[in-house]
């Protein structure tokens, strides 16, 4: 499949590109600065911004899905790909901005001009009530909720406009993320019982996130937790 990946400088979304093409599918990655990502054989690199709404649906036009890992900058210094310390991503999620309440449904907007049916919108566990989760984690979400209730609030926007949008949309809910390598074997799918704060490895989330753009028909509409 030709497969749009936007956020692909970002620690899940490099980890996308890579799987993508693992694969072999043909990549179109997506990033305010293209310079940063490695040439690949069936891989397309082009520049863009989500709050550039204009432009967006010629840089995905062809695809046959996209995948957004997009996320509010937490370490935006030139030449910086995911180098981030524990208070860039705090501030990351105090002061969110609108990457994902205003890029999201401009990415919506794009998909719909260019023709693109599926998408897939990197999300986060933060966002779920805490119904499926074991009644520690529903607890300790409930708190998280409240400290990081920006980021919260303008990732909730971005999911409420994918899940009015006629697209074959598939949302995922990661836990915590970390470097670590690939194991490929993680729990996802719908309602699934993760531990939140049992961190993850961006490659196994960029597995899942793969997964759920050229897979899994039974994950479309739906929310899919992934997560140990
Ligand atoms: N990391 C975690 O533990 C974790 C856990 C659960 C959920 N999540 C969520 O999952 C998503 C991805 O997480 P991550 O840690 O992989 O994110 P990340 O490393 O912070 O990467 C975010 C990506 O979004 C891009 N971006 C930001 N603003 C943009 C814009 N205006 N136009 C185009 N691209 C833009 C960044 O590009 P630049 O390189 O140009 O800044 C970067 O590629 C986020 O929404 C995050 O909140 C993360």
């Amino acid at each position: 499949m030709k497969i749009a990946i936007i956020g692909a400088t970002g620690g899940t979304g490099r980890k996308v590109v890579e799987r993508a093409l693992e694969l072999g599918h043909e990549v179109i990655a997506v990033a305010r600065r293209p310079e940063v990502i490695p040439p690949a054989e069936r891989l397309i690199i082009r520049q863009g911004d989500v709050f550039d709404a204009s432009s967006m649906a010629a840089v995905i036009a062809g695809t046959d899905v996209v995948i957004s890992c997009i996320g509010p900058a937490s370490n935006s210094s030139p030449g910086t790909v995911v180098s981030k310390g524990i208070l860039n991503i705090l501030a990351a999620n105090f002061s969110p901005g609108t990457v994902m309440s205003e890029g999201i449904p401009n990415i919506l907007k794009a998909c719909q001009r260019a023709g693109v049916k599926r998408l897939v919108m990197q999300s986060g566990i933060g966002l779920s009530d805490g119904k499926e989760l074991s009644a520690g984690n529903r607890w300790a979400m409930g708190i998280n909720r409240r400290i990081f209730s920006k980021a919260i609030k303008d990732k909730a926007a971005a999911e409420y406009a994918v899940q009015r949008s006629d697209l074959d949309w598939v949302i995922v809910r990661p836990s915590g993320l970390s470097n670590a390598a690939a194991t490929l074997s993680y729990t996802a799918g719908p309602s699934a019982r993760i531990a939140p704060f049992r961190p993850l490895p961006f490659a196994d989330c960029a597995d899942c996130l793969v997964r759920a753009a050229t897979d899994e028909p039974t994950w479309v509409r739906k929310i899919v937790n992934v997560g140990r």
